[in-house]
């Protein structure tokens, strides 16, 4: 019996997939097709399949080709299932040319002449046209955030806006954009995108944000969204009354390990949480934006959105108390801050340091044991769980690629596409929360 196999995601499924397992199907006598899991899809950096693991296996299997149908779930399978299933014959399209020939050693390789004019990602952006985003301010983030955006699909940054024209038009010249600069080109810009991300430094994300809706444009804002609870919670209502799709890009909240983590966290593993400690330092330059703005630089406004975000989400927003300890420069701005919670059954403490270096790990402990997560941990790709009994360790890993942003990106478009719900990643209470612990401790503070 001559056995064939062959992979594929077979999202949307269309023509071209239908041929290519009738053609698989007809090179020998019992044919075996893996679908990708969505997990695999993720690691690879393919974001954005629409149709679930198990339609899309539904889809495979109704062609009445496939003899077995199995699940593709990590790098390096296809040399184990070729040994496994004894299989004859490796076939994939013709997009992939040469790109198998690694088995020819194990198998034959044959690549089927690729069906013309129709793809998954042809029918995706059919479905829904691509969104023409525009990005407001031209700083680090904004020059990660590029090429992050060219990994999902449905979206295209096509604009740049800057007050600062030369500015503008330098960001505009690297990365092929066109250029909006200056006061007067705000509305022009927002007449050219669909949606914005708000890269610019803290003070100006409400303004912004409220008039890119108030243009009908979708917004993803960088950290922190506002600061003070009362302007993200009007920006949320704005979005809600108007329909339009608005979230608050800490990227940790939407990367795969920090939900793995929140999940275990949550799901009785440890017993009952009872206290969190988060730590994330980053030693800046002492010249930079962050430690010479006098009125919304420092450590806290920098980086405890990160901090609080574990804490928020494990134990809620009902903290009884929160207190600041802080170490200032001769200016008044935290080189490090520790913010301490008390919570009816917990406690919490969030670290910040940009004047200070520590290991930044996150600690949740529980009643039957503790997880943790190793630095750098808002960017979760590995994390323990461990017990009284030191033997007795569980380890958990995943996936975050370079920036991490694509994870934000991809879940802003599904949501504005209507594909997904991933409120429960960053929920609206959870983002007015950390505004407001923010807004609290620069009001004791400047
Ligand atoms: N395929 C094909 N003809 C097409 C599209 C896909 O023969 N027009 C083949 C691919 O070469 C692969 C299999 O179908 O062997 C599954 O491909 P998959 O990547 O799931 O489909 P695409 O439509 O190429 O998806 P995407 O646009 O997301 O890359």
């Amino acid at each position: 019996m001559k056995k064939v196999i062959t992979y594929g995601t077979f999202d949307l499924f269309h023509e071209g997939h239908y041929r290519l397992l009738k053609r698989a199907k007809e090179l020998g006598d019992y044919l075996i097709v893996g679908v990708t899991s969505e997990e695999f899809d993720r690691s690879r950096g393919k974001l954005n399949v629409i149709d679930s693991l198990v339609t899309r296996i539904e889809n495979v299997k109704n062609t009445g080709f496939a003899d077995e149908i199995i699940v593709e779930e990590v790098q390096g399978q296809k040399f184990r299932d070729i040994k496994k299933y004894d299989i004859d014959i490796f076939t994939v399209g013709s997009d992939w040319v040469g790109h198998f020939d690694y088995l020819k050693d194990y198998c034959e390789v044959v690549y089927l002449e690729r069906t013309k004019e129709i793809s998954s990602t042809q029918l995706r952006n059919r479905a829904n046209p691509i969104l023409r985003m525009g990005i407001i301010g031209t700083g680090r983030i904004a020059s990660r955030f590029i090429p992050e955006s060219h990994l999902v699909s449905g979206i295209s940054v096509t604009s740049v806006y800057n007050p600062n024209k030369a500015s503008a038009d330098k960001f505009a010249k690297r990365w092929d954009l066109n250029s909006f600069g200056g006061t007067e080109a705000f509305s022009d810009f927002l007449e050219y995108v669909d949606c914005v991300y708000i890269a610019t430094p803290h003070e100006h994300h409400y303004d912004y944000a409220l008039r890119a809706m108030e243009a009908g444009k979708h917004v993803l804002c960088e950290k922190p969204f506002t600061l003070r609870a009362a302007e993200t919670e009007a920006l949320y209502t704005y979005a809600e009354e108007h329909g339009l799709v608005i979230m608050e890009g800490i990227k940790t909240a939407y990367c795969p390990g920090f939900n793995k983590l929140i999940s275990i966290a949550c799901s009785g593993k440890i017993g009952a949480v009872r206290n969190i400690e988060a730590c994330f330092t980053k030693l800046e330059n002492s010249l930079s934006r962050e430690l010479t703005d006098t009125k919304y630089g420092g450590s806290f406004t920098e980086l405890a959105s990160y901090t609080l975000l574990p804490i928020i989400k494990l134990f809620g927003v009902d903290y009884e108390e929160v207190r600041f300890d802080s170490i200032k420069d001769k200016n008044g701005i935290d080189l490090f801050t520790k913010a301490h919670f008390r919570y009816p059954n917990g406690m919490a403490t969030a670290t910040c340091g940009l004047g200070v270096k520590s290991e930044g790990q996150l600690i949740i402990s529980g009643t039957k044991g503790y997880i943790l997560a190793e630095s750098p941990w808002w960017k979760t790709s590995y994390f323990e769980v461990r017990y009284e009994d030191p033997n007795n360790i569980e380890k958990y890993s995943d996936v975050f690629l370079n920036y991490g942003l694509r994870y934000e990106i991809s879940d802003f478009v599904s949501t504005i596409n209507g594909n997904k719900t991933n409120d429960f990643k960053l929920i609206k209470e959870e983002s007015i929360a950390i505004s407001g612990i923010i807004e609290d401790f620069l009001s004791m503070n400047r």
